[in-house]
């Protein structure tokens, strides 16, 4: 009975704004409303806000055409607007006074039927809508959203004691299926389940850090990657959302947790930041810095840190601490908490109590602990929740630690003495309940995430860097999971002997994992590794190997569709456009960035994105134009909406979708759509454009490093792409095969690996994550 086809959001705030933007993405008309500004322009607070949605270090929008959708106004002018609406979504400053008059407000003008929500992060429900008509309050919800909204999957929902089923129901599958959240459905308890354990894990390793003496690097080099945290850390994340406004978030958090709270104990202010704040060392939103800053901003390796001691920034020291190298390697957060070092203890610190704070919650806060578990890998990027840790950590183990440090042992952990919480029992992935028993996991149709039905399932091959597992309905299904997935020797072996396997038992095979990054390229490790040993010959061998790999793809007698999430970059997006038909994650980040590290694609991705150009335009000399800028320029896209216009989308073959975790089942579904009466890929020969184009683009080069926009290296670099997508020094309307093309890419690639510059472009970029400009 409830349906959402069109919505409001009031504030136009970091959130309002924010969710507009997903809204407006996900083709939803939007009515944007703030208070009205003094002056002329009525509008202007929600006008200078949707500015912000272009913003380019981090778009609200896949697309700026998305722009059209969202209708600005004020409360003032424009809430008889609100009469037409199906959903209002309330995010305005968290003050209940000020939330509930603007209630009063909307319930004057709003048509019944219409679902109302609030945004708020700390107000319970029954104080927002006590004193509200009992109509208004069957329909109201709490609807939590995560910053930024556009790549925060989480969503918390939480009930009133009279909100009706329906409107649960509408809300969950919109924003599920359409917004491209993971739902998480909480009780109406301080901090729901995000934040409750997220700043608590935060504030936790921010005090241990200040008692045990670590250094900021020191800190973040534990709680980070290591543990399967993202990479900012504690005190990286500080400095990214603000040291006044995290310090408020734990302030207000503390402000409403019951004393007996554990909270409470790591929520007192820490001197050297209250000064911090005074002086306005606010973290990278400052001019001053904040634990760190770039000495330099334009500058990305004269990065310093704060010295505790002399109140003054020093160098910031890269060397990270052995143990925590070595876990990030191995993806086993447990070998640091086997350390006995101070790294080792740190991240004992930090862990154990926050896997017993979420212990302590199941069943009070949340009946299941998948729904914290969720909250913490949705809404806070961590690899694991508590729970997976625990198991990962085997629940006995930490039982017999905590105790033989006295502490105390939650009664849920006492609930799997003996067992783990969750186990894979009947084919089914099963989690633990309050009461002792199990219950499988079961996820929303359409909602499938590969990481959890892997664990039902035996690969049919497998090796270090990649898995290759049948799927139902006679479908294979190809995992990376090298760190950052890198691609090497390895990862394309499985890729072929998949393909080969797969060609002869089932009806198609799928490339997907559901790791934060489907591939961030081939492993440049590797890569430095041939040229520092100059084996010219090796890279060769590797490099036709991963072409020849793809081509398989291509020319497979079933259907291949990739469903990638994430990054696809360089080698990692070749493997993607060699599939018939790929499933975008909305947010999907494509590009051949190959240039950057001051090489070209080696693996097949000029040909192929020669060949789309040509079949775009029809005209091979353009289609070498754009292909050369393109790729000369190392050009990338942050949606699918974005790649159309660069051929990294095939308008009518490839597709998106909102909701990574409906990646696998729209792939699954194509998979099988395309097997129906699957015709392999057929590819004519191309008439390469030849020499003349060639040094047409060598001159374009010359004048553009004249006027200063290249560097010499940019220029060598692309000569040898110019030199591929024409076919070099050919006659034009020269014959080349697939193959043929192939062999000048591995031809350029060697080139140019044999170069001081690109050794240089390689190297920096290991060291520093960021290109050289050489
Ligand atoms: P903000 O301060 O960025 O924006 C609030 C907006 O509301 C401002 O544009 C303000 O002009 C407008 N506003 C104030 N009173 C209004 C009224 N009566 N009618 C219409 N507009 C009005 O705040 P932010 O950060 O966007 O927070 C909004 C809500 O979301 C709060 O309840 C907050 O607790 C919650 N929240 C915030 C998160 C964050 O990371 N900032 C995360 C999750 C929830």
């Amino acid at each position: 009975m409830y349906e959402i086809n069109r919505a409001a959001v009031i504030g136009a705030g970091t959130m309002g704004l924010g969710i507009a933007g997903q809204l407006a993405n996900a083709g939803v008309d939007v009515l944007l409303l703030d208070i009205p500004s003094e002056g002329e322009d009525r509008n202007a607070i929600c006008k200078r806000a949707i500015e912000r949605l272009l913003d380019e270090s981090q778009p609200g929008l896949t697309h700026e055409k998305n722009l059209e959708r969202i209708t600005i106004g004020n409360i003032e002018d424009d809430l008889h607007k609100l009469a037409s609406i199906d959903w209002i979504a309330e995010a305005i400053v968290e003050r209940l006074d000020i939330k509930k008059n603007l209630y009063k407000e909307i319930d004057a003008v709003r048509k019944p039927g219409s679902i109302v929500s609030s945004n708020t992060s700390t107000i319970p429900i029954a104080l927002l809508v006590n004193d509200m008509p009992h109509d208004f309050q069957k329909e109201f919800a709490i609807t939590h959203f995560f910053n930024p909204v556009r790549y925060m999957q989480l969503l918390e929902i939480v009930r009133g004691e009279h909100t009706r089923q329906e409107v649960i129901d509408c809300l969950d599958h919109f924003n599920e299926s359409r917004m491209g959240k993971g739902i998480v459905l909480c009780n109406d308890t301080p901090g729901f389940l995000g934040n409750r354990v997220g700043v608590f894990a935060i504030q936790t390793a921010l005090h241990a850090a200040f008692q045990m003496g670590l250094e900021p690097e020191e800190a973040d080099a534990v709680f980070g990657r290591p543990l399967g945290i993202p990479k900012t850390g504690v005190f990286g994340l500080y400095d990214l959302i603000g040291i006044d406004l995290m310090s408020d978030v734990a302030k207000s958090l503390v402000s409403i947790l019951p004393e007996s709270d554990v909270f409470h104990a790591v929520s007192a202010e820490i001197p050297l930041m209250k000064r911090m704040i005074d002086e306005g060392h606010l973290g990278n939103k400052g001019k001053k810095g904040g634990f760190y800053r770039l000495e330099d901003p334009a500058d990305g390796t004269s990065k310093q840190t704060l010295d505790f001691a002399s109140f003054s920034y020093r160098k910031f020291d890269r060397n990270k601490p052995r143990g925590a190298v070595e876990a990030e390697l191995a993806g086993d957060f447990t070998l640091l908490l086997a350390q006995d070092d101070r790294y080792g203890r740190y991240a004992w610190e930090i862990l154990s109590n926050t896997l017993c704070y979420a212990a302590e919650l199941v069943p009070d806060v949340n009946k299941s602990l998948v729904a914290v578990d969720d909250a913490m890998k949705l809404g806070y990027n961590w690899l694991q929740g508590p729970f997976e840790m625990i198991d990962a950590i085997g629940v006995d183990s930490f039982i017999e630690r905590l105790k033989g440090e006295n502490r105390r042992i939650p009664e849920f952990l006492r609930t799997a003495s003996g067992k783990s919480f969750y186990r894979v029992h009947g084919g089914a992935l099963q989690y633990l309940c309050a009461d002792g028993t199990y219950t499988d996991l079961k996820r929303s149709h359409g909602v499938r995430r590969f990481s959890e039905e892997r664990r039902t399932l035996k690969p049919i091959i497998e090796n270090a860097k990649a898995s290759y597992f049948a799927l139902p309905n006679d479908l294979g299904l190809v995992e990376f999971h090298s760190k950052a997935n890198t691609l090497d020797g390895e990862s394309m072996q499985l890729v072929a002997e998949a393909v080969q396997h797969a060609s002869k038992n089932l009806n198609g095979l799928i490339i997907h994992n559901d790791a934060q990054h489907f591939s961030c390229g081939v492993n440049l490790e590797g890569v430095l590794g041939f040229v520092v040993n100059e084996d010219w010959e090796g890279i060769d061998r590797f490099l036709d190997h991963f072409q020849q790999t793809c081509l398989s793809l291509k020319h497979a007698p079933i259907p291949v569709v990739s469903a990638p999430s994430g990054l696809s970059l360089g080698g990692g997006f070749e493997v993607v456009l060699h599939s018939d038909k790929v499933i975008f994650h909305a947010n999907s980040v494509t590009g051949l960035v190959e240039t950057l590290v001051g090489v070209v694609p080696g693996g097949g991705g000029v040909k192929e994105i020669l060949h789309r150009w040509n079949d775009r335009e029809g005209d091979v000399t353009k289609a070498a134009w754009q292909a050369f800028m393109n790729i000369g320029y190392g050009k990338t896209a942050r949606s699918p909406l974005e790649a159309e216009p660069l051929a990294m989308f095939r308008e009518g073959v490839d597709d998106y979708v909102m909701n990574r975790d409906r990646l696998l089942q729209t792939a699954v579904d194509a998979t099988l759509a395309l097997s129906a009466d699957y015709q392999p890929t057929k590819r004519p020969t191309l008439e390469m454009p030849g020499r003349d184009v060639w040094q047409e683009m060598q001159e374009w080069l010359a004048k553009t490093q004249q006027k200063g926009f290249l560097t010499p290296h940019d220029v060598t670099t692309g000569t040898q792409i110019a030199m591929i997508v024409t076919g070099g020094d050919v006659d034009a309307s020269t014959s080349m095969t697939e193959n043929e093309i192939c062999d000048l890419e591995r031809k350029a690639f060697i080139t140019l690996a044999k170069t001081d510059e690109t050794r240089a472009r390689i190297q920096f970029m290991l060291e520093y994550g960021s290109p050289l400009r050489n």
